[in-house]
């Protein structure tokens, strides 16, 4: 029964996107770390030459921004953070052979050398653009680095670029009473040139490229719209004071950093094979035939199936033989939210959870599409119980006691070969689950296999038979059989688990190979017996939780760093302020609002009858969460015709957006209509 193959060894190099290098990794980008590494584990266990690189995303203003913030440079900043995301990875077993930085020479280099190839093509354009700028900061403002009153709901507050209220989306340009976020002075416009990338000259190209089994069919088909609605030129320039490369020869110019991210993945690779010498040309030349994958998430498909094929082509590289998008992660079919507690931190999980918990969970909801993924905190206690500690782990715990007591640590002959055959031969189709990003198909056939060993094993009654005498032969033949089943589904089992792996195979005093598993242990020493995983307990998700609560990071999400720094207002007079009649109202009914994206309808009891009023905090709350609570209102806010309605007053919140809005409350023992002082 040996499968060794006599394929040719093929060539790999896989990436997951860069994180960006000011904020904490946590759940939701670990999806895609652990599912790149179990794809690259297993490649590797097959004999394939598979390398994973990675490295963090180091440049633009909301890094820059905040390294100012903390008094500290930028290159101070990006290596404290590239230390953390490090250990943090380490800590999921997530087994990088190099994690670098896009601020790196390798990256100045490639992305210098790539802009020049571009240029040389007729691939770059330069042409002036007028834009918000701050005089006071004396640098260009992104939109969201922008806030003022919405022209068209005249909502304060508001983002540059659209209105968390109504919905409108506007430029800068028309934001009343517009401030930058970053000093609040009033922005000016002011012209300056930029550069752009040509990407219309690449349609045919892309029309070709991502359709050549290059994407996910839902991605394809999502690209064959924006192809058909038409390309724009990319803007790859940002004025100073930026972090960043400087674009050769265009002093003051920098490049954006989506331009120099993917060329990151060039340079992270190019550290690895200096260090270690392996010949990068080969992976990367224009008609090389080794396979380039890209793990990400799909809300940054466009710079990984746009922008980033084109520049490669036009570069003369090869262009990735594909790329995998995944969902995003939910926690208890919510968005991760603070609040709640479910925006968990690598950290803050693993002061609590064994990693491979993790990694077994996301691993068996796995499959190669695009769909969310849900983190339910109670059936991810009960599979990992169920499947990994009650019924792999099982197997072991239940044999390997007679054969150290009994036979002084030594398995006799298998005797169940044609069932053993089968645990065999469900190799092939494990392998084929894995080849294919089906890891949650193929944790279903382990589990199969791992009922097959412990019916045997109920079957056979080793502990009965171990109190017949004569029965020697009889009982060290079982025992044997089943540790060779556990052996076999701790070598499937691997790429998810590696540190159990490596104990198992401590353990069986023999590694887990996968290309001979063919070849059973028989006559053959083992160790004794030590647990190998313990029961998830929901008394340490709970502490989990709770510890996630108490955290707020300074958050990888721009528009909150910008917020931070939000300008007080000009000073209003005592008598204008007394105007506003501020009340506790009961939120009695909370209702989505059918075509807005950010509104809730509300329903509040001021005391004096009911009012209708919408609420731009549909990003933070589900309509049942409100329900019941006593909130701030402004009662006499003259009522507003909205799109959706008539809004008749304004529910006071605080915080930057997003999932971060917090409805003010007041404190318990107050009722509806009483007056706030
Ligand atoms: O979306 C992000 O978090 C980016 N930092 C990913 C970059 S991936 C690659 F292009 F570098
Ligand atoms: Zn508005």
């Amino acid at each position: 029964m040996t499968q060794a193959s006599a394929q040719k060894q093929r060539d790999i190099l896989v990436t997951s996107a860069l994180p960006y290098a000011n904020g904490p990794i946590h759940l939701g980008h670990l999806l895609e770390y652990i599912q790149t590494d179990i794809w690259a584990r297993y490649q590797r266990m097959r004999g394939q030459n598979c390398y994973y690189v990675c490295a963090d995303d180091a440049h633009g203003t909301a890094i820059m921004l905040r390294a100012e913030r903390e008094g500290i440079t930028s290159e101070a900043l990006i290596d404290r953070i590239r230390q953390e995301h490090q250990d943090d990875f380490a800590g999921f077993h997530i087994r990088f052979d190099n994690y670098h930085s896009t601020h790196s020479e390798e990256n100045r280099e490639f992305s210098a050398y790539i802009y020049r190839r571009l240029q040389e093509n007729d691939h770059i354009a330069t042409r002036k653009i007028t834009q918000a700028y701050d005089p006071e900061k004396e640098m260009f403002l992104a939109d969201r680095f922008i806030k003022g009153t919405c022209p068209k709901c005249k909502s304060e507050d508001q983002y540059g670029d659209n209105c968390e209220v109504c919905g409108a989306t506007y430029t800068p340009a028309e934001l009343i009473n517009p401030k930058s976020a970053v000093s609040g002075a009033t922005p000016v416009e002011k012209e300056s040139e930029h550069y752009f990338f040509r990407l219309p000259e690449f349609t045919d190209f892309l029309q070709n490229w991502t359709r050549s089994g290059t994407l996910q069919p839902q991605i394809a088909n999502k690209l064959a719209e924006w192809l058909d609605a038409g390309l724009q030129e990319w803007d790859i320039s940002r004025d100073a004071p930026y972090f960043g490369f400087e674009i050769p020869d265009a002093p003051g110019k920098y490049f954006y950093v989506w331009l120099d991210a993917p060329i990151g993945y060039l340079a992270s690779f190019k550290n690895l094979c200096d260090r270690e010498g392996i010949d990068f040309d080969h992976f990367w030349n224009a008609n090389s035939e080794a396979e380039v994958y890209h793990f990400i998430g799909k809300d940054i498909i466009n710079f990984h199936a746009l922008f980033w094929p084109s520049m490669l082509h036009s570069a003369g590289y090869r262009t990735p033989s594909a790329v995998w998008a995944h969902g995003f992660v939910t926690v208890n079919g919510k968005k991760m939210s603070k609040s709640r507690g479910t925006f968990i931190m690598a950290r803050t999980y693993l002061d609590h959870l064994n990693p491979e918990y993790l990694r077994y969970y996301f691993a068996a909801k796995l499959a190669s599409g695009v769909d969310d993924m849900d983190l339910n905190l109670e059936d991810f206690a009960s599979r990992v119980n169920s499947d990994l500690v009650g019924k792999v782990v099982n197997i072991a715990s239940r044999s390997a006691g007679f054969i150290t007591k009994r036979f002084d640590g030594q398995l006799g002959a298998v005797t169940e070969t044609d069932k053993l055959k089968v645990f065999v031969d469900a190799g092939d189709e494990i392998a084929e689950c894995y080849e294919a990003r089906e890891f949650g198909r193929g944790m279903r056939r382990i589990m199969e296999l791992a009922d097959i060993a412990n019916q045997y094993v109920n079957d056979e009654q080793p502990w009965v038979i171990a109190k017949q005498d004569g029965k020697d032969a009889q009982l060290q033949a079982i025992c044997t059989n089943a540790i060779n089943m556990f052996r076999l589904l701790m070598t499937y089992l691997a790429p998810v688990l590696p540190k159990t792996a490596e104990a198992s195979a401590e353990f069986l005093d023999s590694p887990l190979d996968w290309n001979n598993r063919g070849e059973l242990l028989e006559n053959h020493g083992i160790h004794k017996f030590k647990p190998l995983m313990n029961r998830v307990e929901m008394a340490q998700i709970e502490k989990m939780l709770e510890a996630s609560k108490e955290q707020v990071p300074e958050q990888t999400a721009k528009p909150a760093a910008a917020a931070n720094l939000e300008p007080v207002a000009d000073e209003v007079e005592f008598g204008d302020f007394a105007k506003v009649d501020l009340r506790v109202a009961k939120i009695v009914k909370a209702e989505h609002v059918d075509g807005a994206d950010k509104l809730l309808r509300l329903t509040l009891d001021i005391g004096h009858g009911e009012r209708n009023v919408f609420a731009g905090i549909k990003s933070a709350y589900q309509p049942e969460q409100l329900e019941g609570r006593l909130t701030v209102m402004v009662a006499n806010l003259k009522p507003r015709k909205m799109k959706f309605g008539l809004s008749e007053g304004m529910v006071l919140a605080a915080g930057p957006g997003g999932k971060e809005i917090f409805i003010l409350s007041p404190d318990s023992g107050a009722t509806p209509g009483m007056r706030i002082m």
